[in-house]
């Protein structure tokens, strides 16, 4: 994307004020200088007059024609085992066996003495994704030599679904540490303190609904195609199947991991991602404003988070505030927008998305170092602007050494690809 586009594209539809100068702060000197730390808001040498420094998240902004989304492939996927061990294969993927309508389900079995809990203090950042790609080098490599990895973006799907949810997004901000290696822009998130605080505070109760979730899943996968689910097993929530999915969103080309909890037992269902599932618990509805907050807020989580990858079914499992699930449905992710039509002033899927697309086009215009030292770190808090801090050789800095190392090889050094494949 150059610059030129960048002026047309947005002055002809008139949403020059996404992206701010930031005039008044602009002026030199007036900020001093923070060791490596340089604040978006301060001219550094260099510095073209026009940088873009902040960008606006207010809706109207980006209600337009939906972007380009083009149907997402899977070019890969990975296991997590156990002891949260990378593999390169689908060991970990599970096959939905469908419940009854009211199963009564009890997600509070086996909290105390079955459960496994992945430490979420462990920031993994996007390694396992770079170990995938290292293993897989031959499927994303590009003939470009200044772009080895021949996409524009590497990241998470949970990032992506943090930023198309964030028009409309009250209660938390983010971080995303973004670093260019070789062409290719890595985002990988930073939990805020305010994240922090509240992993550090939750209580026994909400510790324990984080685990019905995990306990619905295995009510309703089986290890095997013809298999049942265990119930009576251990939850274990460092397993995980993970797609690795390619994509194009307007003019930027993705690729992103996401978990898959669980795929169609039969194995004549379409390709990946489409007989992929995703399983959901959510609290059952018994008035109108509990259906309109349902419609307004977890709806529009779970539409983005199956959105991206292109999961197509979504099985709910709706509890009792004892963890008793009364009722399962089933959510077509296609038709959840029209679901949600009825609510008055209710969130719009291409808000989310062209909020998306001008946010990684933000991120293009302002990420020019190629350096893996380098972290340009977007912020953004509620009712705020979008603002970036640019940090050298500092404690954001996430893409190890071992994958530069890989990644900065030239190519006629790069190992054959290994023979067997999964
Ligand atoms: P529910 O979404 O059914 O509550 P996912 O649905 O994304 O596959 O996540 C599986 C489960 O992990 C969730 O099931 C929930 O139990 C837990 N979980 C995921 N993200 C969470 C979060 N931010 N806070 C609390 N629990 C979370
Ligand atoms: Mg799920």
């Amino acid at each position: 994307m150059d610059r030129h586009y960048n002026r047309g594209h947005f002055s002809s539809e008139g949403h020059q004020n996404r992206f701010k100068q930031e005039r008044s702060s602009l002026k030199r000197g007036r900020e001093h200088d923070r060791g490596n730390e340089i604040n978006a808001r301060r001219a550094r040498p260099n510095e073209c007059v026009s940088s873009l420094q902040t960008m606006s998240v207010l809706r109207q902004l980006y209600d337009r024609d939906f972007p380009v989304y083009k149907q997402p492939v899977e070019i890969g996927y990975f296991s997590l085992d156990s002891k949260r061990k990378f593999w390169n294969d689908a060991r970990q993927l599970r096959y939905y066996v469908e419940p009854e309508k009211c199963p009564n389900f009890n997600l509070r079995d086996g909290y105390r003495d079955r459960f496994v809990k992945r430490d979420d203090s462990i920031k993994e950042k996007l390694d396992h994704i770079l170990r995938w790609i290292l293993a897989n080098r031959h499927k994303v490599q590009s003939k470009n030599v200044t772009c080895p990895v021949g996409v524009d973006f590497v990241t998470w799907r949970g990032h992506l679904t943090k930023l198309l949810t964030t028009p409309y997004e009250t209660q938390e901000g983010w971080l995303l540490a973004v670093s260019k290696l070789a062409g290719t822009l890595y985002i990988s998130e930073v939990e805020t303190e305010y994240a922090c605080r509240n992993r550090d505070n939750r209580t026994e109760r909400h510790e324990e609904m984080m685990y019905w979730g995990y306990k619905f899943e295995q009510y309703t996968c089986a290890d095997e195609a013809q298999g049942c689910p265990d119930s009576g097993g251990v939850v274990n929530t460092n397993e995980a199947f993970c797609t690795v999915v390619q994509t194009r969103l307007a003019e930027h080309k993705l690729l992103f991991s996401g978990e898959v909890d669980c795929r169609e037992a039969d194995l004549q269902a379409p390709q990946a991602p489409a007989c992929y599932i995703e399983l959901k618990t959510s609290a059952e509805i018994h008035t109108p404003k509990q259906r309109s907050n349902f419609h307004r807020y977890k709806l529009l989580k779970w539409w983005a988070q199956s959105f991206l990858p292109g999961v197509p079914k979504i099985v709910a499992g709706f509890r009792d505030n004892d963890g008793q699930v009364v009722d399962v449905e089933t959510f077509k992710t296609s038709q959840i927008s029209q679901l949600i039509k009825t609510e008055y002033n209710c969130w719009k899927p291409t808000v989310c998305m062209n909020f998306c697309s001008d946010f990684l086009s933000f991120v293009r215009e302002t990420v020019r170092e190629d350096d893996p030292r380098t972290v340009y770190l977007f912020s953004w808090d509620p009712h705020k602007d979008v603002t970036f801090t640019i940090h050298r050789d500092s404690e954001y800095s996430f893409l190890p050494d071992w994958f530069v190392k890989e990644m900065t090889r030239p190519l006629c050094e790069t190992p054959a690809p290994p023979r067997t494949c999964n």
